[in-house]
């Protein structure tokens, strides 16, 4: 029998009241059905936490299913439903969401009757997850709100930050969880326990992670390069020999070190300026974490993750490109007349702000980084104001005689040699006169 306390004040105490009533209404549909309902997982783990975490999972000792559209019906929700996996997701009116998940472990004894729930089926169920730290579980039927389960010593762990898995093939039937050992062991500041650790060692020696889909790959390396520090993780991927079994080239990882950490810095940096442009932090460590790759090595890599045939060429060509900016810009700093604005423009034009931010710290140029941020924060939002309608309007042709104007125009703004429409309209002119 596990160790079983309630937990109710610390849920009263934790989680705002929304949470709580919605708690306690999936109690009472389980109450209705008579299904013990049972909050599980992360969810769970961060409550003890005191992190917040409002991605509920509930597991139902029975059909999940049929709770959850039971559950929907009676509350207005949609439900997505997986049969195959006999789970469901309850999408709420104002879009956030439930995942339900049925124990499973039901059994009819005869044709017609109702099946039955066994026992112990709620410590089956947790006893297939990957940590001690996910398989908590506590109750939210009426009568038992908030008696909390503890099969594998879960809170100790929690208690003493370990993560640890429950059995000795969790890696092998699971080999994605060696990421998430480190994902956990980063995010909560926790530590893999040394059994643990060493089953991870072995999983890698074993070449489990070879037969890991290239999608599910990299769904678990964008996972850790989303959290909101990542480079520890990174390394501790790299100590593993994580890295180097998604792709060989991965190994010289410690080369590209200064760039990853430079990341970081950019990224804050970027985020202080509170753009509404959305940047994907995870691509910007990605292109870090490649940096001293070969051409051909990048490209091996995405194939690995699965990344489709035409991003690959996307990302690419922009990686390339990116690079010869930089070199070439290099070159202007050390050679060549002052590069202006325009220039900084046209060079960048066109490169997703995960390359920029890239680029920004991968540079050892204080000046190209403070080109970077120029161009970010102000050139790429400079326009004219006479626009190409206005344009013809003087009398300008549409095709390339506009287009060569409109560049010149742009121009001379971008570099401050003009500054006001007069001054846009008197230049068109004479670009128009001494075209004729
Ligand atoms: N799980 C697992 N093995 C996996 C993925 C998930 O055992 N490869 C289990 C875990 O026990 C986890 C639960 O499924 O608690 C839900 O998965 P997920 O939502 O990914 O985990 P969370 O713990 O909620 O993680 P996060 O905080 O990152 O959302």
């Amino acid at each position: 029998t596990p160790k079983s306390h309630s937990i109710e004040g610390l849920i009263n105490k934790r989680l705002p009241s929304e949470a709580i009533r919605l708690l306690r209404e999936l109690g009472d549909t389980g109450d209705a059905l008579g299904l013990s309902v049972y909050a599980v997982g992360g969810f769970v783990r961060d409550l003890l936490l005191g992190m917040e975490n409002l991605d509920m999972d509930v597991t139902v000792e029975g059909d999940g299913i049929f709770f959850a559209e039971s559950f929907a019906r009676t509350h207005g929700c949609r439900v997505r439903s997986h049969p195959a996996f006999s789970t469901a997701v309850i999408v709420r009116p104002d879009g956030s969401k439930v995942d339900v998940a049925s124990t499973r472990l039901e059994y009819y004894e005869s044709p017609g009757v109702l099946p039955t729930v066994e026992r112990s089926s709620l410590r089956h169920d947790l006893y297939r997850r990957d940590f001690t730290i996910n398989t908590l579980a506590f109750c939210i039927n009426k009568d038992r709100f908030g008696l909390l389960t503890d099969y594998f010593g879960g809170q100790q762990d929690i208690q003493e930050r370990i993560v640890r898995v429950l059995h000795n093939l969790s890696f092998v039937e699971d080999p994605t969880r060696v990421f998430r050992a480190v994902r956990f062991e980063q995010r909560l500041g926790f530590h893999i326990a040394p059994h643990t650790e060493n089953l991870i060692r072995n999983a890698v020696r074993m070449n489990v992670l070879d037969k890991v889909g290239g999608t599910r790959l990299l769904n678990e390396l964008i996972l850790i390069l989303r959290e909101r520090e990542p480079v520890r993780a990174v390394f501790r991927m790299a100590e593993l020999g994580l890295l180097p079994s998604i792709h060989p080239a991965l190994k010289q990882v410690g080369e590209a070190e200064r760039v990853i950490h430079e990341t970081t810095q950019v990224l804050a940096w970027f985020r202080l300026l509170y753009l509404k442009d959305h940047c994907e932090q995870w691509q910007v460590y990605f292109l870090a974490l490649c940096d001293r790759l070969k051409q051909e090595e990048f490209v091996g890599i995405c194939k690995r993750l699965s990344v489709p045939g035409r991003v690959v060429s996307r990302v690419f060509g922009l990686r390339n490109r990116a690079l010869g900016v930089l070199e070439a810009m290099q070159r202007r700093l050390k050679h060549g007349p002052p590069i202006r604005n325009s220039e900084v423009y046209y060079c960048f034009q066109g490169l997703p702000l995960e390359l920029l931010l890239y680029l920004a710290a991968r540079t050892r140029h204080e000046e190209i980084r403070r080109f970077v941020s120029l161009y970010i924060t102000h050139l790429r939002q400079v326009r004219c104001t006479l626009d190409g309608i206005a344009l013809q309007q003087m009398g300008i042709k549409p095709g390339p005689e506009l287009g060569y104007v409109m560049k010149h125009l742009l121009t001379a703004r971008l570099d401050g040699t003009i500054t006001t429409t007069e001054e846009e309209r008197s230049m068109a002119m004479s670009l128009i006169r001494q075209s004729t």
